[in-house]
């Protein structure tokens, strides 16, 4: 079945469907859970509330309301670990300014933790990873490494500030750089997580038919990413996202593979990766900063030729 109204849907890489209501609104429609990946409760409620919520940002639009997806062994795992988990969710629905209307819960031997979102954006301004344009800027709004530091975080490898850190930066909401790009005017976006940058990166060079050349250097990184990729300790996802984008995938030579590995780092909740006219780049960075996102570095840029081809320089 098909209707004239449903704007984004299965077809596209984009994580989230929009169906148009009116001539002025659309609706966002996503929903994301996962296993825990902190060990603390409540920061995993944050968390997996702030992933969720990535996908409507991604797109420029505003989350309205929210619902819980529980799974939960409460038979064997004390309730006030539940409880804890939804706290840290309905904190930062309340962040987003979002509202929390119901949800589901179901017994489980394994906790999982999510939340589908409903938001609104203007049905001929929001954003999908298909409007990357030859001479566009790539901006990063978070660092990468997440998906290895929580490998080293259930090896018990991780230092109390190091999980401080990785869990401030996971739980932080793309709201300030959606705003931020949205008062700016760009052409493209998508978030970054479980495919990593390349993966997510990849997904917007065959959309966009376009040309995505990184250059390495620039690519902020949790410094604690690079030691424990050269101790091996990045999981299996990651490799995967590697190999999956490695036909696509033109490596400069003298770029170091740990960079690559990290390139390819499985993401929980990571930032937005916008395509943004060169011109207004530099309003673009200004924006971020001023709202001091996790990170706003110029990492690349799209060029035409060759399409759905990653350069790494
Ligand atoms: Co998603
Ligand atoms: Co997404
Ligand atoms: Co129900």
């Amino acid at each position: 079945m098909t209707d004239a109204n449903l704007l984004v849907g299965i077809e596209t890489s984009d994580d989230a469907g929009v169906y148009r209501l009116t001539p002025e609104i659309a609706l966002i429609q996503t929903v994301d859970f996962f296993t825990p990946i902190v060990n603390d409760p409540y920061d995993f409620g944050r968390v997996a509330a702030a992933n969720s919520l990535s996908d409507v940002y991604a797109m420029g639009g505003k989350p309205l309301t929210c619902m819980n997806i529980v799974c939960f062994p409460v038979k064997d795992v004390d309730k006030t670990v539940l409880r804890a988990i939804l706290e840290g969710g309905l904190d930062t629905i309340h962040k987003a300014g979002a509202l929390m209307v119901g949800g589901h819960s179901v017994e489980d031997p394994e906790i999982k933790y999510g939340l589908s979102v409903t938001g609104l954006v203007h049905p001929e301004k929001f954003l999908t990873n298909a409007g990357a344009k030859p001479g566009d800027m790539l901006v990063l709004t978070k660092p990468l490494g997440t998906g290895i530091l929580a490998t080293a975080l259930k090896a018990r490898m991780l230092g109390e500030g190091a999980i401080k850190n990785v869990t401030g930066i996971m739980a932080a909401l793309n709201k300030d750089a959606a705003e931020a790009m949205v008062e700016t005017g760009v052409n493209a976006c998508t978030d970054i997580t479980g495919f990593g940058l390349l993966g997510h990166a990849l997904g917007m060079a065959k959309a966009s038919k376009a040309c995505i050349r990184f250059h390495a250097g620039r690519v902020p990184v949790i410094p604690e990413a690079m030691t424990f990729a050269s101790m091996g300790i990045v999981p299996g996802g990651s490799r995967l996202n590697e190999r999956f984008c490695s036909k696509h995938l033109d490596v400069g030579s003298g770029i170091d593979p740990l960079l690559v590995n990290i390139l390819a780092d499985a993401q929980t909740s990571g930032g937005l990766l916008i395509s943004v006219p060169k011109d207004k780049c530099g309003d673009l960075v200004k924006r971020l900063k001023d709202r001091d996102t996790p990170a706003a570095d110029i990492v690349g840029e799209v060029m035409s030729e060759p399409a759905g081809v990653i350069q790494i320089r």
